[in-house]
């Protein structure tokens, strides 16, 4: 089962030259939260903007180009095989635009941190149709000058 997580802007805005648009502590916490324990899959370029492999949860990163990549960090190139070798436990989808679009058909939930704000980006979250949702608030936060809902959508059967 596949749940996806991410923090986007108005605009669906997720990422600009590498790195984050939005930079919200509560949000890396409710992240650290809702991942921890499980295994979490990303891309490599989203790979290469962390500082090392997430802790506490098992790193999956797709890539072409495995042989970089640090010991203990497993490569996927195959995403079709890890999505049928991984239907029985909820694996977190991470980023960043091309595996959340790559992943969004099979993610049974959406976990958007959604930030009332617009931003430069060259890296967007895949439009979804919302109808096949149902959506709820987890909880709204706000930090200096940023408003923002932690919303959860789970497919509707
Ligand atoms: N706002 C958020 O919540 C959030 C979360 C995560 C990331 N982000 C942001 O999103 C941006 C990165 O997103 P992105 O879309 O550029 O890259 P990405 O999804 O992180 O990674 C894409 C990588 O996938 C690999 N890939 C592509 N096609 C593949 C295939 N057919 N088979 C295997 N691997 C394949 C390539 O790696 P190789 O070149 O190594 O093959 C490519 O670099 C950054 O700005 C990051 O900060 C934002």
């Amino acid at each position: 089962m596949f749940s996806i997580i991410a923090c986007i802007g108005k605009n669906r805005e997720l990422g600009n030259q590498g790195g984050l648009v939005f930079h919200i502590k509560e949000d890396m916490q409710f992240f650290k939260e809702t991942t921890m324990g499980h295994p979490v899959i990303m891309g490599d370029r989203t790979f290469a903007s962390l500082p090392h492999a997430l802790p506490g949860r098992t790193n999956y990163v797709l890539t072409r180009h495995p042989e970089h990549l640090p010991e203990g960090v497993i490569p996927v190139s195959d995403i079709e095989a890890f999505i049928k070798e991984h239907s029985d436990e909820e694996v977190f989808v991470i980023g960043g635009g091309f595996v959340y679009n790559e992943f969004l058909p099979y993610a049974d939930n959406l976990y958007l941190t959604e930030v009332d704000a617009e931003a430069e980006a060259d890296t967007f979250f895949p439009e979804f149709d919302k109808s096949k949702y149902e959506k709820t608030i987890i909880k709204k936060g706000q930090s200096d000058d940023l408003t923002y809902s932690f919303a959860k959508y789970t497919k509707l059967n």
